[in-house]
C-alpha cells in the first residue's frame, strides 16, 4: 500500500473485480470527458491475468479504508501514462490531486523512467487542475487523437520529467523496485 496524508493507494486484487466492473460500466464514474465503457467481469478477469509490471490498477482509499476511486499506470508505447477517476460523491475534495502526487512519487521511486504522461480532454478542467497541481506541464494539443462519444477529439498532452520531480513529495517510505 502507498500511504499519503488523506488517501492511500492499494493495488487491486482479483476479488475486487466485481466492484471495478460496477464502476467501469457506470457512465457517471468516468464522467462526460472519457470514453463510454462496457466491460464484463469475465473480460476484466482475463485482462487481470495478463497484467504486466507496466500496468497496474490501484484503489484510491480514504484513511477509513473506504474505496473512492481508482488510479492506474499503463504503457503508452515505451512511455508510462496514468489515468484516474473518483466516484462522484467524493470529487472536489482534493483526493485525486493527492492520489496523483502519490502515483508520481511511486513511479519515479520504483521505475527507471524519465517521464510520466497523461492525455486530458481540454474541457476537463478538474482533471487538468489535478495534474498541474501534481507538477505536470502541458506539452500541447494532440489533434483528433481520441475517439469517444461518437467523435474524434483533440486531447491535451501533459507530462512530468524526472528532473522536474526531483524528490518524493508525499511518499516517505522506501519502496523496492517491482
Ligand atoms: C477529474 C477528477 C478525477 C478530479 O478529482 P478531484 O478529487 O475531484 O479533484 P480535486 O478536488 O483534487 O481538484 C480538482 C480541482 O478542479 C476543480 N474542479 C472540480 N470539478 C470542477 C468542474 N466541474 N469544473 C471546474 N473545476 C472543477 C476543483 O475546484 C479543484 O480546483 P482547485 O484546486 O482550484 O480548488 C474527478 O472530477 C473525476 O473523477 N472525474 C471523472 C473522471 C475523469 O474525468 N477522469 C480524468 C480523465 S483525464
Amino acid at each position: 500500500m502507498l500511504e499519503g496524508k488523506n488517501v492511500n493507494l492499494r493495488v487491486q486484487e482479483k476479488e475486487d473485480l466485481p466492484l471495478v466492473a460496477e464502476w467501469l460500466n457506470d457512465p457517471e464514474f468516468f464522467g462526460v470527458f472519457s470514453p463510454l465503457r462496457q466491460q464484463s467481469k469475465t473480460e476484466l478477469e482475463k485482462g487481470f491475468d495478463k497484467v504486466t509490471p507496466e500496468t497496474k490498477w490501484f484503489f484510491i482509499e480514504k484513511k477509513d479504508g473506504s474505496k473512492i476511486g481508482g488510479i492506474s499506470h499503463f504503457p503508452a508505447g515505451k512511455l508510462l501514462e496514468i489515468g484516474y477517476a473518483l466516484i462522484p460523491s467524493e470529487r472536489g475534495k482534493g483526493y485525486c490531486t493527492e492520489a496523483a502526487k502519490i502515483m508520481v512519487d511511486y513511479l519515479f521511486l520504483a521505475k527507471d523512467i524519465v517521464r510520466i504522461q497523461t492525455h486530458i480532454d481540454p474541457r476537463n478542467i478538474a482533471s487538468w487542475k489535478v495534474i498541474e497541481k501534481a507538477g505536470f506541464k502541458k506539452e500541447g494539443t494532440v489533434r483528433k487523437s481520441s475517439f469517444f462519444k461518437g467523435e474524434w477529439r483533440d486531447m491535451l498532452l501533459y507530462s512530468i520529467l524526472r528532473e522536474e520531480w526531483k524528490e518524493p513529495k508525499i511518499l516517505t517510505k522506501t519502496i523496492s523496485r517491482e
